[in-house]
C-alpha cells in the first residue's frame, strides 16, 4: 500500500531525530527500534526503511532484528501490550487462568488485538519476577501475584486513557 508523501516525511523526521539521539552505530539498533516503536507498539514498513537509511544498515538486517526479538512487532498492535509470562513458575501458579480472564474481559484470544487497537494480548518468556508469579507486563509496568479476580482491577488502570 502506498504511503502518503506527507506521512513518509514525518516518519523520516521522527526516525532521524531518534537516530541522532541514540547514534547511528549498529550497536544502537535495538534502542533505536525500541524508541521508534514507542508511538504505537509496532514497527511499520516505512519506519524500518527509514531506520535502515538513517543508520546505513541493510534493510534485511533491520527487518531481521525487528522480527527476531519478541519485544518488537512488525504487525499493528494495541497501545497497551499485555505480555503474559508462560514460563514454568508462572504456568504452575495459574497463568492459564489469568490468560482466560484477560481473554474474557477483552473479548480476544492470545495473539490478538482489540478492535479499538487499545490492547494486544501476547505470550512472553520469564519477566524476571518469578517471586510474584503469575506475572504480566503491560507496556513497561509489571503486575504480579495475579488471579483471575484481579484482572478487571488491572485493566481499570487503563480506563482513563480514553
Ligand atoms: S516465570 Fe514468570 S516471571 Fe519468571
Amino acid at each position: 500500500m502506498a504511503i502518503p508523501k506527507e506521512q513518509l516525511e514525518s516518519v523520516e523526521e521522527r526516525v532521524l531525530r531518534i537516530v541522532s539521539q541514540n547514534g547511528a552505530k549498529e550497536d544502537s539498533l535495538l534502542q533505536v527500534l525500541h524508541d521508534v516503536q514507542a508511538d504505537d507498539n509496532s514497527l511499520s514498513e516505512a519506519e524500518l526503511i527509514q531506520v535502515a537509511r538513517a543508520m546505513d544498515i541493510p534493510l534485511s538486517r533491520v527487518y531481521g532484528v525487528a522480527t527476531f526479538y519478541s519485544l518488537y512487532s512488525v504487525h499493528p498492535r494495541g497501545r497497551f501490550v499485555i505480555r503474559v509470562c508462560e514460563s514454568a513458575p508462572c504456568h504452575i501458579t495459574g497463568a492459564r487462568a489469568v490468560i482466560g480472564a484477560f481473554e474474557e474481559a477483552l473479548g480476544i484470544k492470545m495473539g490478538e488485538t482489540t478492535k479499538d487497537r487499545k490492547f494486544t494480548l501476547e505470550y512472553t518468556s520469564c519477566l524476571g519476577v518469578c517471586g510474584v508469579a503469575p506475572a504480566v507486563m503491560i507496556n513497561d509496568r509489571v503486575y504480579g501475584n495475579l488471579t483471575p479476580q484481579k484482572i478487571p482491577e488491572v485493566l481499570a488502570d487503563y480506563d482513563e486513557d480514553e
